[in-house]
């Protein structure tokens, strides 16, 4: 109860904040999205009554820009650089392995919410590649065969719980 009182008194700052600078939804569903980690419909749905700016209006902005996701984070989010240098030393293979393991094909969520497998261009790390990201943290030099074992560490700390 308390809780959800501090998310609508958020919420209203980030409204309040916004609501009279021209041009401003983006900016309003970044900070959003920066508070919960995606934008709900409800909330999509108040900014609408509070700004007057109509709900199709804000789903064409949150479904133009990849940024802006629709449903919350899966606990194990899982990243895979497929830039050149990873490509060429096997991330395809490593992403094969990844959707296999997981049941999860790149860009998805699993129904459950526990996994999400994203690739991505390259992560800055490239003299480790191939690489891959779990919850942020970096795995270097990955083999597919190795795979099950990372997922297996992430579910044992907890992670994917
Ligand atoms: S290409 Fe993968 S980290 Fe640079």
């Amino acid at each position: 109860m308390a809780q959800q009182k501090t998310a609508d008194a958020e919420l209203s700052a980030i409204i309040s904040k916004w609501k009279h600078v021209e041009g401003s939804l983006v900016m309003m569903l970044h900070s959003v999205q920066d508070k919960l980690g995606y934008v709900p419909r409800e909330t999509a749905m108040v900014i609408s009554k509070e700004t007057g700016i109509p709900l199709a209006k804000i789903y064409e902005v949150l479904t133009f820009y990849h940024f802006f996701k629709l449903n919350p984070p899966a606990k194990c989010q899982i990243s895979v650089c497929t830039g050149t240098a990873c490509y060429l030393k096997g991330a395809p293979e490593i992403l094969k392995e990844i959707e296999k393991c997981t049941g999860v094909k790149d860009g998805q969520s699993s129904a459950d919410g526990k996994y999400s497998v994203t690739s991505l261009r390259c992560i800055g790390c490239c003299g480790l590649s191939p690489v891959i990201s779990i919850n942020g943290k970096i795995y270097g030099q990955v083999k597919p065969a190795q795979v099950k074992d990372i997922l297996a560490e992430v579910e044992k700390t907890g992670a994917a719980k």
